[in-house]
Parts: structure tokens; C-alpha cells; sequence
């Protein structure tokens, strides 16, 4: 492992981590859990979930040395090995994410990709304004917009007529996967935090490290 990557974290994490990291995690837990799959507040949770994603990834290219994937690249023996040393308490601080957390990193971004792109192909692209606007239309007893060539942008019966049920059973497995990883991510959240007796949280959140 390259030893520059081993050394004191970030006090604080930068804004745009920071902002990012919790529209994110806030928009993955409510749309896998309590929004109306294909509503409007379901499909603009994604789009913004997707426009902060972005942000992220360009940050990764162009912000601070923590903040960039160079800081914490995907090497599976190296996280093994950290959680090797995690399970025997054996404390080892990096400067940015420690290897463990970015192998997780990378894994939520990639589901959450997989989810996002889903997401797109059944709504044929629709926009959040476009899917409120034909579900204002639908309510209020106007059919008509879900018989044209966007008629199944906010449902899924036309995916299922073009074939499509296999993009919307990969959505919903990258959503239960999404779950799956946060809750994992969770769990490697709290145990760094004991071994390291320290709340990791806090940077993340506003705070400093004391
Ligand atoms: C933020 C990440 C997202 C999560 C965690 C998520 C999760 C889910 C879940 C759990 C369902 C219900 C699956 C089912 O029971 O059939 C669903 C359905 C759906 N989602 Fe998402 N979703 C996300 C983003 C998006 C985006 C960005 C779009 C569109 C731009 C979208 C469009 C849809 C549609 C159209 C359905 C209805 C599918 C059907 O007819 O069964 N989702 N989503
Ligand atoms: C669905 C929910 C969640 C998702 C998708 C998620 C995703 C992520 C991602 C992508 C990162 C990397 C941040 C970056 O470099 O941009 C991260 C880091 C982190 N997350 Fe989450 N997260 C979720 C929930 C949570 C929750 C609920 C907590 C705390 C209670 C948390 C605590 C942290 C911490 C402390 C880090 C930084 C770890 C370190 O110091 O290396 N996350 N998370």
C-alpha cells in the first residue's frame, strides 16, 4: 500500500463531500423505502440523488486531496487487510478513506448508477415536471396523456410490453442491494468509530474531530 495514503484523516470533511454524502443517503432511504415507486417525489428524489452523485463524481477529478479517488482507490487485499486489523482492534488512520470504506464507496456508487440509469429507461427520460404533470393530468381523469408515445413513462406498463421487466426488476435489486451495502456501511461506520474511539460521524456531519 502506498504509505501517503496512510496518515491523519480530514478534520472535516469539504462541503460538497459533506453536502453530497447526506442528500444522497437521504434520497436512496426514502425512495427505497417510503416514496410511491414512479411518483413524481420518487422520480425527482432520483434526479436529484443523480445531480449530486455527479457533482461528487467531477469532485473526486478536481477537489481536495481527500475528496479524490486517488485518495482512496478500489484495492480489495487492502481492504481485507484493514479488516483484518479492524477485527483485531488494531487502530490505523488514513488521510482520507481507509481502504475497507472505499471498496463500499465504490459498490454504493456503482448500485447507485445501476439505479439511477434503471430509473431513466423506464421513465423514457421524462423529467420530474413531466411525470407531475401527467399524473396531475391522470388524476384529474385525463387519460390521454398516458396514451402517446410517453404513455408509460410514470408506470410500467409499457416497459413490461416492450420487454422491459428485466430494467425494472434490476432497479428494484439495485435498490434492495443499495439497502443492503448502507447497512454494511453502517456496521463499518460504527466499527472504525470503536477501534478508533472516535466518532467518524461527526466530521461527516458539521463538527470537528474534538
Ligand atoms: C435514488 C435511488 C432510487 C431508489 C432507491 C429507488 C427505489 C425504487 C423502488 C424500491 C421501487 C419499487 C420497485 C417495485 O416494487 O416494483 C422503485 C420503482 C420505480 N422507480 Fe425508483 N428508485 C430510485 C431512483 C429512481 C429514478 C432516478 C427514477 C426515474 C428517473 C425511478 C423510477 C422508478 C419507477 C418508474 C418505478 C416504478 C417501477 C414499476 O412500475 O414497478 N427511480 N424505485
Ligand atoms: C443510504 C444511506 C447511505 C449511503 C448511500 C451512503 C453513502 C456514502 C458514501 C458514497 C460515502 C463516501 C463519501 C464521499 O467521499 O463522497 C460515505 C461515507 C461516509 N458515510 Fe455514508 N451513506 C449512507 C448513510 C450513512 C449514515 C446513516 C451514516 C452515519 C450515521 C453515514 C456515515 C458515513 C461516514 C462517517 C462516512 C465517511 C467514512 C470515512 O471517514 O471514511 N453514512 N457514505
Amino acid at each position: 500500500m502506498s504509505r501517503d495514503l496512510v496518515g491523519p484523516p480530514p478534520a472535516l470533511w469539504d462541503p460538497v463531500v459533506r453536502v453530497s454524502h447526506w442528500v444522497i443517503a437521504g434520497a436512496v432511504a426514502a425512495n427505497a423505502l417510503f416514496t410511491k415507486g414512479g411518483g413524481a417525489l420518487h422520480v425527482w428524489l432520483g434526479w436529484i440523488g443523480m445531480a449530486f452523485l455527479a457533482i461528487r463524481l467531477v469532485w473526486g477529478l478536481v477537489g481536495p486531496w481527500e475528496a479524490r479517488f486517488a485518495a482512496f482507490p478500489p484495492r480489495p487485499i487492502d481492504a481485507l487487510s484493514h479488516l483484518n486489523r479492524l477485527a483485531r482492534r488494531r487502530r490505523r488512520e488514513f488521510r482520507s478513506h481507509n481502504p475497507a470504506g472505499a471498496m463500499m464507496i465504490y459498490a454504493l456508487w456503482l448500485s447507485l448508477g445501476i439505479v439511477i440509469a434503471t430509473g431513466i429507461v423506464m421513465t423514457k427520460g421524462a423529467t420530474p415536471w413531466d411525470v407531475a404533470r401527467q399524473q396531475e393530468a391522470v388524476a384529474a381523469g385525463d387519460w390521454s396523456a398516458l396514451v402517446d408515445d410517453s404513455a408509460d413513462s410514470t408506470g410500467s406498463a409499457g416497459a413490461e410490453a416492450e420487454g422491459g421487466h428485466w430494467v425494472q426488476d434490476l432497479h428494484e435489486i439495485g435498490a434492495n442491494l443499495l439497502l443492503v451495502l448502507a447497512v454494511l456501511h453502517l456496521g463499518g461506520v460504527l466499527a472504525e468509530s470503536l477501534v478508533l474511539r472516535r466518532n467518524i460521524v461527526r466530521p461527516m456531519l458539521f463538527g470537528t474531530r474534538r
